[in-house]
């Protein structure tokens, strides 16, 4: 039996930190009600001269570098975002000229901040079909640029970051499931109205401040409660394991009260759930991708771990993993 399995991991993480307070300068809120709400503390953003792909870049060569592989030995690059650097060409292509990855072909995926499992899953396709070896997965965002500092109620959440993996196949171990959702029923209640071929900017759209991410926040809350709790369900099952095998959860960052509301659902201890959101707040496709690094930086996933990815994003979309360290 073969399997397909992370082999690397890399993240970049923008120096500069927007904390609670100073947003307290800019919108109406305070410390208390973002941390009791939501868990987050800071968030990042990037230098005015870096867009996605720079962080992907820095992300990416961590990744290959662990990996002791040279960038021609890529076959696909795949980068999962929303706020790509141009509508086009893709934030992929972008990567690719910039790590020299000669041999691969590139393309984004856009799935919300579900990005990063639905990037997964094509990787694991691709190489399951054995049309590629080595798949280079990112999620790279930069979130900030689309927030609107006049909105309280969104411009708290976001933050600005990449995670790259690197996917190979596997003898021993590796993903042994993922599932994956949408409900296009749901688009209007997150997305950014304005910059695309429905609405291209103008002078009005730029005064109405439509090209800034809008959300329902209520409705994303429930939405995102159910579908990360049915989809890690379903990975559970399709993985052959039960939840009390799982050793740690990874979550899509989004906030801690979605987390917490994920894990009562299916039963877990909160020590399994690992959480970075009061330093990063979301940072969309990225967030699977840094929390996964971090985790194993901080040796909270040891060879033979049962690891549980869920996320949830704008579209909407949704989607969980169970993979076999
Ligand atoms: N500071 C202070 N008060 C605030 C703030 C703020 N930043 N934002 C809202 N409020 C106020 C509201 O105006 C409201 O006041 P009112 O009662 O006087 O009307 C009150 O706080 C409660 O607001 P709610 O919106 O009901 O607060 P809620 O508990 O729902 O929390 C939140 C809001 C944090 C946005 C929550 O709904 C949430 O996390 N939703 C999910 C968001 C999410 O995860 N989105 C990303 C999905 S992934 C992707 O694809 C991008």
């Amino acid at each position: 039996m073969s399997f397909v399995r992370i082999i690397s991991t890399g993240t970049s993480i923008p120096k500069k930190i927007i904390s609670n307070s100073d947003l307290e300068k800019i919108v109406d809120t305070n410390d208390e009600w973002i941390t009791a709400r939501t868990g987050i503390k800071e968030r990042r953003m990037a230098d005015e001269n870096h867009a996605s792909s720079d962080l992907g870049v820095e992300a990416s060569l961590k990744a290959i570098e662990r990996a002791s592989l040279d960038p021609k030995d890529i076959d696909v690059i795949i980068v999962g975002t929303i706020t790509p650097d141009y509508i086009f060409p893709s934030t992929a292509c972008l990567i690719q000229e910039r790590i020299g990855a000669s041999n691969a072909y590139a393309f984004d995926v856009s799935a919300g901040c579900s990005g990063y499992l639905f990037a997964m899953q094509v990787a694991k396709s691709l190489i399951d079909g054995g049309s590629a070896k080595t798949i280079l997965v990112i999620g790279a965002e930069t979130m900030t640029r689309v927030m609107d500092y006049e909105d309280r109620g969104t411009c708290i959440l976001f933050g600005d970051g990449a995670g790259a993996t690197i996917l190979q196949k596997s003898d021993k171990q590796g993903i042994l499931s993922i599932c994956l959702g949408s409900d296009g029923g749901g688009w209007d209640l997150l997305y950014q109205p304005g910059g695309g071929s429905r609405m291209p900017p103008t002078e009005q759209s730029i005064k109405d401040r439509m090209h800034y991410l809008k959300m329902n926040g209520k409705e994303v809350f429930k939405m995102a409660v159910k579908s990360m709790g049915n989809a890690s369900v379903e990975a559970i099952e399709k993985a052959g394991i039960k939840a009390e095998d799982i050793d740690i959860f990874i979550a899509h960052q989004a906030n801690y009260r979605i987390m917490d509301a994920v894990r009562k659902r299916i039963n877990l201890p909160t020590e399994k759930v690992f959480m970075n959101i009061s330093k990063y707040g979301n940072t969309s496709s990225a967030s699977v991708p840094i929390a996964l690094d971090e985790a194993l930086e901080e040796g909270r996933i040891k060879e033979g771990d049962l690891v549980l990815f869920s996320a949830f994003g704008a579209g909407f979309t949704w989607g969980a993993s169970v993979i076999q360290w």
